[in-house]
């Protein structure tokens, strides 16, 4: 699938249930039927074991009709150790290629970065990879490695608490790119929603819609960037959806764009294993700890 193909809203799998799949895989093909395409698979999830069971979910609705990127973990020890986990995707879900291949983070990677996207490149050049994707690094980090390597997409962690991306620059630098942004942990697992913030609470009385919706449809219309969701209910599968049917204010738009979670935003990120809070980690800070 070409990467303009893709719908707005990512479907997520953190949490999605291989043991009580069929429920589950219903909700999947629901959202499939209100046009999400996009599909990141990590083989961290459940042991390996809800990329498994994705296979009867592809097979389903039919391999060409989703865009998959795999997670390359970081357990990589040895340059062949790149192409292996690849491969590992590819048997377990009777694939021949995968849309994009990311590196989910270089903590702990033995091999050097530069070293893995190379790699990365000539699987490209194999037709085993169609797109580039990264996560989890610095806009320094994207930068080195776009020196080697195109970049296609970038993951990483934003919602309207955590402007971590936005505010060092990386966002923008992906517009400036031609990097789609995809946004993990959009709703910061509900927890935004929860706060009852005095003026997301007024902007969806203003607009009769969930506070969720409010910064669905701010993320992806005001902000350019794809959220990946997890939502294995149909009832909030179909309401994120619904969050793209309407406009707000540009004034509306401006409060959202302008708030700062300073608690959050001031977090240091550990990013040489030092001092600090993992990037993957700062969504699940409880800001109260924070000063
Ligand atoms: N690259 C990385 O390091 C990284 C890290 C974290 C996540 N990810 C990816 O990004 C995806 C999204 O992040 P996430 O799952 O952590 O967080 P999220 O999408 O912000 O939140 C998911 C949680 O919110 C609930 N939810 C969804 N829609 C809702 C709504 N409208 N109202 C109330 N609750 C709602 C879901 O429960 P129900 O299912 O019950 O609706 C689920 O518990 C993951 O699933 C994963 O694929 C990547």
């Amino acid at each position: 699938m070409n990467k303009n193909d893709i719908f707005k809203i990512g479907i997520g799998t953190w949490k999605v249930d291989p043991d009580n799949f069929e429920k589950d895989l219903e909700a999947l093909k629901y959202s499939f039927e209100l046009g999400q395409n996009y599909l990141p698979l990590s083989m961290l999830y459940n042991n390996g074991k809800v990329v498994e069971r994705m296979k009867e979910f592809i097979k389903l609705v039919g391999r060409e009709n989703l865009f998959i990127c795999a997670n390359l973990e970081r357990y990589v020890e040895k340059i062949e150790d790149v192409e292996n986990q690849l491969n590992n995707y590819l048997k377990i879900l009777d694939l021949d290629y995968i849309d994009c291949f990311q590196i989910h983070t270089f903590a702990v990677c033995k091999v050097s970065m530069l070293d893995i996207y190379k790699e990365i490149n000539r699987l490209v050049e194999l037709g085993k990879v169609k797109y580039i994707g990264v996560s989890n690094v610095n806009l320094e980090q994207l930068k080195e490695i776009r020196s080697v390597s195109k970049v296609d997409f970038f993951e990483g962690v934003y919602n309207l608490d955590c402007k971590y991306y936005e505010n060092t620059g990386l966002t923008e630098y992906c517009k400036k790119n031609d990097i789609i942004f995809t946004a993990y942990q959009p709703l910061r697992r509900n927890r935004i929603a929860q706060k009852n913030y005095v003026f997301l609470k007024q902007l969806a009385e203003k607009y009769n819609k969930k506070q969720n919706q409010i910064m669905i449809n701010w993320i992806v219309k005001e902000k350019e960037i794809m959220p990946l969701i997890k939502s294995t209910n149909k009832d909030r599968i179909k309401e994120n959806i619904e969050a793209l049917n309407f406009d707000m204010e540009k004034v509306d738009y401006e409060t959202l764009n302008e708030f700062q979670n300073e608690k959050i935003n001031t977090i240091e990120i550990n990013w040489n294993e030092e001092s600090g809070v993992t990037i993957d980690q700062l969504a699940n800070q409880n800001e109260e700890n924070h000063n």
